[in-house]
């Protein structure tokens, strides 16, 4: 930690790494240290070269994107400086948990952020468990909802507004007016970041987010079987389409460790999220492995990030989802 420091204080007055020492740290260290850096020079050329983070092409490419956006028609959410979507083609296969994680991930590696969580899944609501939140928002002056908060992250979420027991079965009409009221009447206060858990597939719902706010990217999180791999392609694809940059793909589930023996097993295949984003050109933004911890914990409305904050395993790769995906979003919005 006082490694962590000196070097954090040497950064912010302006002298280069210390490279040997940021080695002595450990890695959620050395992930913040880097963010200092990649902060303090705010030379992003230099960053892209030395980290390879983000390739110049990507980076071209985003801008020209950004640019075609056709901004008259999204409306920013009062308060909230970038939107950052995590989704999927296919259900299951850890959006959610990932969306929970990535929140709290981008605040353990820069406390100085505010990250907020919009639960878009109307159909099928995780974040109240998985946050473990329940009630009814109260309302502003203005009749706004004001966001549920746990572990610090203000949290929306279609659970807070209907029964537990009650199925949501919803109609098209009224899935959109329930959409329009999550993302226009809430008070979200002050946030550098509203991470959104959109629903599972291509459909009207991510098409409407999309189309009605300026999202600064989408993180698309998938196993790596073939099945779900098509539909992550399709995910990628659609957001292409509508302009929304594409930050990386995340690989869940990818290989399960015996808590026993220590023998690897990949349930899903192998790497497969991995030789996708090489195969379409997009960045690879991390592993998470299949792990007991993380279902138990996320069951207990205890995400990973805050219950075992430090464990190697477990977190780190959190960690690093988290921070890539926050600096390819930085890098984007510096550039354009
Ligand atoms: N890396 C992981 N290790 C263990 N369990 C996981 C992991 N990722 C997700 N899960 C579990 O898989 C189930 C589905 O995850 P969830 O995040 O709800 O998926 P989605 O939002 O894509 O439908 C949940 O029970 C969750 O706890
Ligand atoms: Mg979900
Ligand atoms: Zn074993």
């Amino acid at each position: 930690m006082a490694i962590y420091l000196s070097c954090r204080d040497r950064l912010q007055e302006g002298s280069h790494l210390d490279v040997a020492a940021l080695w002595k740290c450990n890695v959620k260290a050395r992930l913040r240290l880097e963010f200092y850096f990649h902060r303090a020079t705010q030379n992003m050329e230099d960053f892209i070269s030395c980290g390879g983070l983000v390739d110049n092409k990507g980076l071209q490419d985003r801008q020209k994107q950004q640019m075609a956006r056709s901004l008259p028609k999204q409306k920013p959410i009062p308060g909230v400086k970038q939107v950052i979507v995590v989704a999927s083609g296919k259900g299951g296969v850890g959006k959610s948990t990932t969306a929970v994680n990535l929140a709290l991930g981008i605040m353990a590696v820069d406390h100085s952020k505010t990250v907020g969580l919009l639960d878009a899944d109307v159909y099928g609501p995780s974040i109240p468990k998985l946050m473990n939140l329940k009630g009814n928002p109260e309302l502003s002056d203005d009749n706004r909802m004001i966001p549920l908060i746990n572990y610090g992250v203000p949290c929306m979420s279609m659970g807070f507004l209907v029964e537990d027991t009650s199925p949501i079965v919803w109609r098209g009409l009224m899935v959109m007016s329930a959409i329009e009221r999550l993302l226009r009447q809430v008070q979200w206060g002050a946030l550098d970041y509203l991470v959104v858990d959109m629903p599972p597939g291509t459909g009207d719902v991510q098409l409407s987010i999309s189309q009605n706010i300026p999202v600064a990217g989408a993180v698309i999180v998938s196993t790596p079987q073939d099945v779900a791999l098509l539909d992550a392609r399709r995910g990628v694809e659609m957001f292409k389409k509508v302009n929304v940059p594409v930050l990386g793909l995340i690989q869940n589930m990818n290989v399960f460790q015996c808590p026993n023996c220590n023998h690897q097993t990949h349930i899903f295949g192998s790497d497969g999220v991995r030789q996708l984003a090489e195969k379409i050109g997009v960045k690879f933004l991390g592993d998470i492995p299949l792990h007991l911890t993380i279902r138990e914990m996320s069951d207990k409305g205890q995400p990973i990030v805050i219950s075992y904050p430090d464990s190697l395993e477990v977190s780190t790769s959190l960690y690093i989802v988290a921070f890539s995906s926050i600096v390819t979003v930085d890098l984007l919005f510096f550039v354009s």
